[in-house]
């Protein structure tokens, strides 16, 4: 069955997050041994009962491991040095820095050996079932699963997982708090600002569950729902590695400026990510 209902209203949201009765929808079969539908069939974020709580074990355990006041730093440094080799600009402040440096900076904090940013990317378009083309995502996640040893098990998918999970909604974040930043001219604190960005204008929007009865499949609405980094068992578990990240990156921005205030969003129905951000010095 297919038909969708959508949740959006605040207690129901939590309430739906909670509810065992909603499950995680089915992910497709098959793909390459260590492929996008592998990686999806691995983690945390596509499965229920004791086999989520055991990966997410694995998810939390590497996160565990990353200081986010530690975290931050790293993404102030690397902000500053990417805006030091731009120099002036104008340039992309989504494509130089939001789609870079989380990564990097996790990479980094998390002690893995490195990996273009672009790689990751290319693995988180498609990482929701029929979103992106799967073929580049294999080739993707194939290279990830390389660099990260070689063997396509769980404690490989929770790192490329971490990779996957921060790549969209940390840029997303950081963009849309960038907008608000230099869109006002007050001298709120970058974690003020993080803090509403959060709440008022959030990256992921939405989430699906499967009804266990009946198979329809239901979109929850987080941003209506006050519930910008989930609730319940999925609840994102990388929170404070986000804001860090994010808090970190827009200090060093402070003071430049939006050279084109209107800004286009990629195309999306779960995500709010600007596809470019116009600024200069
Ligand atoms: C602003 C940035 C972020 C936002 C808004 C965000 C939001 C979310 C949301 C809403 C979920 C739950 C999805 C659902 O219930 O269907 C989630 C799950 C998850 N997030 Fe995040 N996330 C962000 C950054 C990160 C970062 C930086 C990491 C890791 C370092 C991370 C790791 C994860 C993982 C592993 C899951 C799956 C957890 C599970 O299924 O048990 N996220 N995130």
């Amino acid at each position: 069955m297919s038909s969708q209902t959508r949740i959006a209203d605040r207690a129901a949201v939590s309430a739906a997050l909670a509810d065992p009765a909603l499950t995680m929808p089915r992910v497709p079969d098959g793909g390459p041994a260590s492929g996008i539908r592998w990686l999806r069939r691995s983690v945390a974020r596509f499965a229920d009962g004791a086999e989520h709580d055991r990966r997410r074990r694995q998810a939390t355990g590497l996160l565990a491991e990353v200081e986010p006041a530690g975290l931050r730093r790293l993404a102030a440094e690397r902000t500053c040095a990417a805006l030091e080799v731009i120099g002036g600009g104008p340039f992309d402040l989504m494509a130089r820095v939001a789609r870079v440096v989380p990564i990097d900076a996790l990479v980094v904090a998390l002690g893995m050996p490195p990996v273009p940013a672009d790689v990751v990317t290319a693995v988180a378009k498609a990482y929701q079932p029929g979103t992106g083309a799967e073929e580049p995502a294999d080739e993707a996640v194939a290279r990830l699963v390389e660099a990260f040893g070689g063997v396509p098990d769980e404690p490989t998918a929770a790192r490329v997982g971490l990779l996957v999970q921060t790549c969209d909604a940390t840029a997303g974040l950081v963009g849309n708090a960038a907008l608000a930043m230099l869109r006002a001219d007050g001298e709120r604190s970058v974690d003020a600002i993080v803090a509403e960005t959060l709440l008022h204008d959030p990256p992921v929007r939405m989430t699906r569950r499967r009804a266990s009865d009946t198979g329809a499949v239901v979109e929850i609405d987080l941003a209506t729902g006050g519930c910008p980094f989930g609730a319940g068992p999925h609840q994102c578990p990388g929170q404070d590695h986000a804001t860090a990240i994010a808090a970190g990156i827009l200090e060093p921005v402070r003071g430049y400026a939006l050279v084109n205030p209107q800004v286009q969003y990629e195309r999306s129905a779960a995500l709010r990510v600007p596809t470019e951000l116009l600024v200069t010095r």
